[in-house]
């Protein structure tokens, strides 16, 4: 697949996602979209808990239910918000990441259909490994 239609097709993945997004206490709504190696597409949003400490990132969500799904080579992640500035993955979710490749892709997209793209190597190097 092409760069360009993978990010066209994680892009609207994220934004049909967003809608699910679980945040009445933040009302900041995140949405995630990953492509594997084998071309299948999982994505994610924020769940929020009124125990605060308890919430988890749209990222980790989608990265858990491709990883539930037998699916653990993550070529390329996507994170949307429908905010003006890009919204950039937290340090736990950077870890989760780099369980599953250190080298994987990443865009950052905002409510104008802006993009920036990363590799995870610039994001999180030496990252920790067993
Ligand atoms: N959040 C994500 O889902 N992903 C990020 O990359 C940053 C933060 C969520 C967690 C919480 O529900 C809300 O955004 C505010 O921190």
């Amino acid at each position: 697949m092409k760069k360009d239609e993978i990010f066209e097709k994680l892009f609207k993945e994220a934004k049909r996602i967003l809608r699910n997004s679980y945040a009445p206490y933040s009302n900041f709504h995140v949405g995630a979209s990953l492509i594997t190696g084998s071309g299948k597409i999982y994505s994610g949003t924020n769940v929020e808990n009124a125990s605060y400490g308890l919430s988890m990132c749209a990222e980790r969500i989608a990265i858990f239910k491709a990883v539930n799904n037998g699916e653990k080579d993550i070529d390329t992640l996507l994170i949307y918000t429908e905010t003006e500035t890009f919204t950039p993955p937290c340090g736990a979710c950077r870890q989760v990441m780099a369980e599953f490749n250190s080298e994987m892709k990443i865009y950052l997209v905002n409510m104008y259909g802006e993009y920036k793209e990363f590799s995870l190597t610039e994001l999180f190097p030496w990252n920790f490994k067993l």
